[in-house]
């Protein structure tokens, strides 16, 4: 049988997600014996639709001329439409509003309700809402899937299953690329904050409105998705000490560095006292948390075996692409739609 998917979020990701589900058509049928149809992708103006299924390879030669498909219907918005549509997979890529979770929220909620499964990329639903989500999944026997939320397609969120004999006792990391990189070329060349801002913006890392990353809302969003999902936690961000990176000076750097440390941003969740933090702390030079550029790095603390320290591209289309399509097999494989 094939599994009917409906995209919401037509991007970066949206798009590299389509393009990589056509690229890797034959090797998920050799591989998985899986097979789908894309009955639907929604924009904030419109949707294509086709009940039969989406050509991709017609699609995307259109490129951003989408529009202009004859199954192109103008004004229709997805919350008036899951309900109607024959799909088992719902496929959320639309950007987070920080406050609401929305549009994503509810699209999520709407497709639970309609007893179709979700993969989502926008972590807003998650950080704000997640109890409500989570329950309303279990109570519809619905999966929720969302590695790509948090570092991409580092794969932290389904390394669970690996650790399920051993136990988490916290969790130190690195979720921030723009933080990041503008850190460690203040390190590396002494520069102010503000140049190494305007250079990260210049080469593409930073938003024009680079607030939610400098200010550490962007890794305390995900630090609540890996402590709730990691730790068994209900957090919301609101449980979250956050301090972001804007009051470092390149003395402070220059001072850590001459005593054998170096200043990072970490998102920290701590099992023993219960709390959640993002802040910049001071590390040892020689930590593996000192990745420099625009890398993400998690160092979980096991107590049976130490730390585990995972790291890579925390961002990026195509990563991000490549976690909705592990997030599918994985549904698929569990309601038997995959081997
Ligand atoms: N890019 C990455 O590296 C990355 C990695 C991991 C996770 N993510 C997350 O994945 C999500 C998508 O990221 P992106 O980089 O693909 O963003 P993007 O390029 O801005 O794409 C989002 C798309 O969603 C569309 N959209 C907005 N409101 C909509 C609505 N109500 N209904 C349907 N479509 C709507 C946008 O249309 P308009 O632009 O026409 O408004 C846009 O085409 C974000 O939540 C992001 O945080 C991104």
């Amino acid at each position: 049988m094939k599994v009917k998917l409906v995209i919401i979020g037509k991007g970066n990701v949206g798009t590299c997600f389509l393009q990589l589900m056509k690229e890797k058509e034959k090797v998920l049928k050799e591989k998985f014996d899986f097979s789908y149809k894309i009955i639907a992708i929604f924009e904030h103006d419109g949707a294509l639709i086709n009940e039969n299924g989406i050509d991709l390879e017609e699609l995307l030669k259109m490129g951003e001329k989408f529009r202009e498909l004859t199954y192109w219907k103008k004004n229709i918005k997805a919350t008036e439409l899951i309900s109607k549509l024959d799909i088992n997979v719902l496929v959320e890529t639309t950007p987070t509003n920080p406050d609401t979770g929305e549009p994503a929220y509810s699209h999520i909620i709407d497709a639970l309700n309609n007893n179709i499964d979700i993969i989502a990329s926008n972590k807003g639903p998650f950080y704000l809402k997640y109890k409500e989500i989570m329950d309303l999944a279990k109570e519809k026997d619905c999966i929720v899937k969302y590695e790509a939320t948090v570092a991409s397609c580092v794969p932290v969120l389904s390394i669970k299953e690996n650790l399920i004999g051993n136990e988490i006792t916290s969790i130190k990391a690195i979720l921030n690329g723009t933080c990041n990189y503008i850190l460690s070329r203040m390190t590396a060349e002494g520069v102010p904050f503000s140049l190494a801002l305007k250079e990260a913006q210049e080469l593409g890392f930073a938003e024009t409105d680079p607030t939610l990353d400098i200010e550490g809302f962007d890794s305390a969003g995900k630090l609540i998705i890996l402590a709730n999902e990691l730790l068994g936690w209900s957090k919301t961000i609101k449980d979250v000490k956050i301090i972001g990176i804007t009051k470092i000076t390149p003395q402070a750097l220059e001072l850590a560095k001459s005593d054998g440390f170096t200043i990072k941003h970490l998102a920290i969740a701590n099992v023993e006292k219960k709390e959640l933090i993002v802040e910049p702390r001071l590390i040892e030079r020689d930590s593996l948390l000192n990745i420099n550029g625009t890398l993400n790095a998690i160092e979980l603390h096991t107590k049976h075996a130490g730390p585990i320290i995972i790291m890579g591209r925390g961002a990026g289309g195509p990563e991000a692409a490549s976690a909705i399509i592990n997030d599918l097999i994985y549904i698929a494989k569990k309601r038997g739609h995959a081997r």
